[in-house]
């Protein structure tokens, strides 16, 4: 059903993982306009330290005058950004964090994996969230290097190797491998990348389980948040920007303006 809202939605992340966010968002509200902001010349985000992350998704933010809320579609942003951002601005920010407490109350074997950038799994929030709410589950929180550059490589219509996705999620199945009660039965995919590989994901798994891409359970907060913040105009369409310089991406059907700061 067609949502009654309007208004300006900055969608940000390190790369082009967040448009899977953006395209629930899209779907939910269709008179919406979007800003989708890939901050290519910063990828990956994991490398930078927590003082250099919150200055640039702030000054990103601040390149857009018309903002009714803001989407962190990172959880490597989110994870260190949002009190921040909250402060400074006092329009809604939504992000996005590994979602650890679906994870806990679907498992069967209390046990499962987080699959994250090593920045996200060597966080102090994704600790606390596992304190939080996991406390009671066996979980196997695994930073994985390479595998947001890989989903890059397959948005931009490159072909990705499954041995190459197998290398970058062997930890999380390794000594829980044969014993099948204490298996993990869920994976929780804790960067916005990696719903792109899902089905090398699949393949490169060594058994079935069940991998949970938060994106739009993201989108519903977003619908919560801002529909008392908003009215008006029907004006939905989007815009992309790269921050690169020179771009690398070729992503089907989309067009990135530059936005270089
Ligand atoms: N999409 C980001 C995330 O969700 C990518 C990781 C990065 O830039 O390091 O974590």
């Amino acid at each position: 059903m067609e949502q009654q809202v309007g208004g300006h939605i900055l969608v940000i992340d390190s790369g082009i993982g967040g448009l899977g966010v953006l395209s629930h968002l899209q779907k939910n509200l269709p008179k919406t306009r979007f800003s989708y902001v890939a901050d290519e010349a910063f990828f990956p985000y994991g490398k930078l330290d927590n003082e250099t992350l919150c200055a640039r998704c702030a000054d990103m933010v601040r390149k857009f005058d018309d903002v009714d809320c803001v989407v962190i579609a990172c959880n490597t942003a989110s994870t260190v950004v949002l009190p921040y951002m909250r402060e400074e601005f006092d329009f809604p920010i939504v992000g996005i964090v590994p979602a650890i407490k679906v994870a806990a109350r679907y498992t069967k074997t209390k046990a499962f994996g987080i699959l994250a950038t090593e920045a996200t799994a060597n966080s102090r929030y994704t600790r606390s969230l596992m304190d939080e709410f996991a406390s009671d589950c066996t979980i196997k929180l695994h930073g994985s290097k390479n595998l947001a550059r890989l989903a890059e490589q397959k948005l931009n219509g490159s072909r990705v190797l499954i041995a190459d996705v197998e290398n970058e999620i062997l930890p999380l199945f390794t000594s829980m491998r044969f014993r099948e009660s204490k298996r993990i039965d869920h994976v929780v995919l804790g960067c916005t990348h990696y719903p792109f590989l899902l089905a090398e994901l699949k393949q490169a798994a060594p058994y079935e389980v069940t991998w949970i891409d938060p994106a739009e359970a993201v989108a519903k907060r977003v619908l919560d948040v801002i529909k008392p913040v908003m009215g008006g105009a029907a004006r939905g369409r989007s815009k992309y920007y790269t921050t690169a310089e020179n771009s690398q991406y070729k992503v089907r059907n989309i067009g990135f303006d530059k936005l270089i700061f």
